[in-house]
């Protein structure tokens, strides 16, 4: 039988659950969405002890669903995004979170699309009311190592696997990275007290392989180098882990024939690991922290990643 937490934190997540947000934040963010500079009312009394909320793409599996728990054992109230199709895997994770005395909800949306990013916005906007929290953290996970035709090579090089794998490894963080900076913006939002962004990237930017994954991450690293100055204008940190080689899904088909003696450590990495390090990133500890790029590889120097 789920306990009541869980039955709660079920229901608040449930779509048409959510309580409207305050029209004065609704009106502040379409003006910021113009352009306009925003000046802010004065925050609240109880704004101090909001709950600081982080929002995780692709949270329902591996690397962010690892993130998922080990921010909320830090502290952080948890909005786990998931894909429709892993609507139970993300239920899982809040639950595990609630039973643990912690606070999440799942919200799906495809990262790729950005009205589903939007939707997902708004719809934390009114779970951050419901559980008296605010946006102060993103962690853009979600990514894809693949296209629709697997394409590996520039022989066969397929706009359509170029597309989709741009679509969520670099749209994706591109587009929750706006909507969490007009949520977590000291010049935008009343009383928001600004923010970090921890953007999963890897170190097969640096080596090209496989192609257009390594693509995309790049594209990723130049997103977060174009983006320090502007974010640490809105009091919001960027910063980026690059994993190595690390024991999810997304490594299935390579796991078992993969030279261990590759890795300096001589073995994968653990999700938890890598969460680990994004915890830090995204936490107070590491307030003067931006622009950085961690990596999390075993020794494993970003330019042999998957060589
Ligand atoms: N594992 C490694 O060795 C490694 C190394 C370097 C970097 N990384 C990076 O680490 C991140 C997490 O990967 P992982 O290893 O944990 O792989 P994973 O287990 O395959 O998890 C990827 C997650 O992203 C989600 N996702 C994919 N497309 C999405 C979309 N359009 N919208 C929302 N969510 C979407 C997936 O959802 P579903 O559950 O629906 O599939 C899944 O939950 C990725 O950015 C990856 O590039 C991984």
């Amino acid at each position: 039988m789920e306990s009541s937490a869980v039955a709660r934190t079920r229901a608040l997540a449930a779509p048409g659950a959510y309580r409207r947000m305050s029209s004065a934040l609704a009106s502040d963010r379409r003006k910021a969405a113009r352009g306009a500079v925003v000046v802010p009312r004065a925050a609240a009394p109880s704004e101090a002890a909001r709950k600081k909320i982080a929002v995780v793409t692709g949270g329902a599996k591996g690397i962010g669903a690892a993130c998922c728990r080990l921010l909320a054992r830090d502290g952080w109230a948890v909005a786990v995004n998931h894909r429709i199709g892993s609507k139970d895997a993300a239920d899982g994770v809040v639950a595990s979170i609630v039973d643990a005395g912690g606070v999440a909800a799942a919200f799906p949306a495809d990262v790729s699309r950005e009205e589903d990013v939007v939707a997902m916005f708004a719809a934390i906007d009114d779970w951050a009311l419901a559980v008296d929290g605010v946006v102060a953290g993103l962690v853009n996970n979600a990514g894809v190592l693949t296209g629709p035709n697997g394409c590996k090579s520039v022989q066969h090089a397929s706009l359509e696997d170029l597309n989709a794998i741009f679509a969520v490894n670099v749209a994706g963080p591109m587009l929750c990275t706006r909507e969490a900076l007009h949520r977590m913006s000291t010049k935008i939002t009343a009383g928001a007290g600004g923010g970090a962004v921890v953007n999963v990237s890897s170190g097969s930017a640096v080596i090209g392989r496989p192609l257009l994954y390594a693509m995309s991450k790049g594209a990723l690293n130049s997103f977060q180098a174009g983006a320090v100055d502007e974010l640490a204008s809105h009091g919001v940190r960027v910063n980026a882990v690059s994993p190595g080689m690390t024991d999810t899904s997304l490594i299935d088909d390579i796991r078992d024939s993969f030279d261990l003696a590759k890795i300096p450590l001589g073995r994968f990495g653990t999700p938890e690991e890598t969460a680990e390090c994004v915890c830090f990133l995204l936490g107070d500890a590491a307030s003067y922290v931006t622009g950085a790029n961690v990596r999390v590889g075993g020794g494993r120097p970003p330019g042999t990643f998957l060589g």
